[in-house]
């Protein structure tokens, strides 16, 4: 008996815990990658390369939620979300390197590989599709 009431006590703090990311959450995520494409931006412009890489890292740390998808308003699979995010972190490196190298050109442009990712996925947001 004691043994039961452990396993499903288990079971319950591991579905809460895979409940956890909410749609919250994901919002959270997705204001903080706006805010770090704003930063990379300015920093492109002002040239400001600590701007840029500091935009870069916060990019990278919270796009590696989106994976998460949620199921039913979404016209995607976590599949889709998985190379969206490998994509995005492939291309936030990419404009790291171009800045670093001074190329703010090439920065530009891999910032703009970067945005066309966001987009994708927001082209299948079923709520955004009016
Ligand atoms: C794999 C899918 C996916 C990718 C990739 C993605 N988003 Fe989103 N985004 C969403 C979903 C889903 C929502 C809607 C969240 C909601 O309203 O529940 C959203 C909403 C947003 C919002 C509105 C948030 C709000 O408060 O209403 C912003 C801003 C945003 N995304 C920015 C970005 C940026 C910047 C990127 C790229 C760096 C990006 N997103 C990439 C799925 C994605």
């Amino acid at each position: 008996m004691k043994k039961t009431l452990t396993g499903l006590l288990t079971i319950a703090a591991l579905a809460l815990s895979v409940q956890a990311y909410d749609q919250n959450d994901r919002r959270q995520d997705m204001q903080t990658m706006e805010a770090s494409m704003a930063q990379i931006q300015k920093g492109i412009l002002y040239n400001n390369k600590k701007l840029v890489l500091q935009g870069v890292e916060n990019l990278k740390s919270a796009s590696q939620n989106i994976q998460i998808a949620p199921k039913g308003d979404m016209d995607y699979t976590p599949a889709f979300a998985k190379s969206q995010t490998k994509n995005i972190l492939v291309y936030a490196d990419k404009v790291k390197a171009n800045i670093e190298a001074g190329k703010k050109h090439a920065a530009a442009k891999n910032y703009t590989k970067v945005l066309d990712q966001c987009i994708s996925c927001h082209n299948k947001i079923r709520k955004w599709n009016q």
